[in-house]
């Protein structure tokens, strides 16, 4: 008589987001081997397939509710409070979203011994000397990153089981309606807009979809701890934006290049940031390509 495997229950938080939206796609491909369940804080679900339960995190019992009716064995929190700049000027939101709704994740994961994996953001270093690495020591400079901070300070001295990522500037499709960064850029251009794009703020961009996937190795064999996952080349907005460019045979002088004081942002950024992957490509299934590579993925998701 052959064993029956019991099904891994995965829970996917914020599932009409960028992120969460591309988890849930990529779920729903394999429900043959994971049981799903999907849900945010919209009453309805933008992924058709996938079972869906409305939450909002920030309530406790909003999050018993769904714990006690899914019991996941992984929850992936990709629900937060992104916009950096109204952040600064809406306090309270960000910080219930991003460290008190946290603190009910933590809360239930316990009971029911789930695996917390959590987001954040190379926004928790002070951008002075980046990329960073999982051992360098976090210094937000805005109140978008003190909320993550705090957050990953949670999870920390939390008894729960936990995988901390850190990603940043994420692009790539987002299922919602919302473009992403590279799709803007080449509608921009192709309406005969000319974009100012700071020169000055340095990352590694990072495809959604190779994001997923290193996260999928880490559900897969349940993974702790901290990993940095983002894009394999580091440069700057306005060189990205060129890349984006070159790739789809725009005008490079479209592109203005600005510094960030400029933009007179209500945040402040972290200039030199980005992250260091060596831990994340040696460790997990993840080896990040070229930005071309998913330009042409992008390019025929989207139509480009
Ligand atoms: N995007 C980036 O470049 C980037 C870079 C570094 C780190 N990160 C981190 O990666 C994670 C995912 O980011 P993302 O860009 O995918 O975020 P996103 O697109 O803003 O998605 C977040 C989702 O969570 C939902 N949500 C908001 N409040 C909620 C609540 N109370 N309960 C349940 N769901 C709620 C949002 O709904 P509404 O849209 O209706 O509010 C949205 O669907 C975040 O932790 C972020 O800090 C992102």
């Amino acid at each position: 008589m052959s064993a029956v495997k019991i099904k891994k229950r995965v829970l996917i938080v914020g599932s009409n987001g960028q992120l969460g939206g591309n988890l849930a796609r990529y779920y729903s491909n394999k429900v043959d081997q994971y049981e799903v369940m999907c849900s945010s804080v919209e009453e309805r679900s933008l992924i058709d397939n996938v079972p869906y339960k409305q939450v909002d995190i920030k309530e406790k019992n909003s999050v018993k509710d769904l714990f006690y009716s899914f019991y996941p064995d992984v929850v992936l929190n990709t629900a937060a409070f992104t916009n950096v700049d109204a952040a600064e000027s809406n306090r309270n939101a960000a910080w219930d979203l991003n460290v008190k709704a946290v603190e009910n994740l933590i809360k239930y994961c316990g009971p029911v011994s789930a695996r917390l994996i959590h987001f954040s953001t190379d926004y928790v270093f002070d951008g002075k000397n980046g990329p960073y690495s999982e051992d360098d020591r976090p210094s937000p400079i805005n109140y978008y990153g003190r909320t993550k901070l705090a957050s990953e300070n949670l999870l920390f001295s939390s008894d729960i089981k936990y995988t901390l990522i850190r990603t940043n500037i994420l692009y790539g499709n987002t299922g919602s309606g919302k473009v992403d960064f590279v799709t803007w850029v080449v509608k921009q251009i192709r309406a005969g807009n000319k974009i100012n794009i700071v020169d000055d703020q340095i990352g590694n961009p990072t495809y959604v979809k190779e994001l997923v996937s290193a996260l999928a190795d880490i559900v897969e064999r349940d993974i702790d701890g901290i990993y940095h996952i983002a894009g394999a080349e580091w440069l700057s907005r306005y060189d990205f934006t060129l890349r984006i460019a070159r790739y789809f045979n725009l005008p490079e002088i479209s592109i203005l290049r600005i510094k960030t004081p400029s933009l007179k942002q209500a945040a402040e950024r972290p200039l030199v940031a980005g992250l260091k992957i060596e831990k994340a490509m040696t460790e997990l299934s993840y080896s990040p390509q070229k930005f071309e590579i998913s330009f042409s993925k992008i390019a025929a998701e989207e139509n480009l």
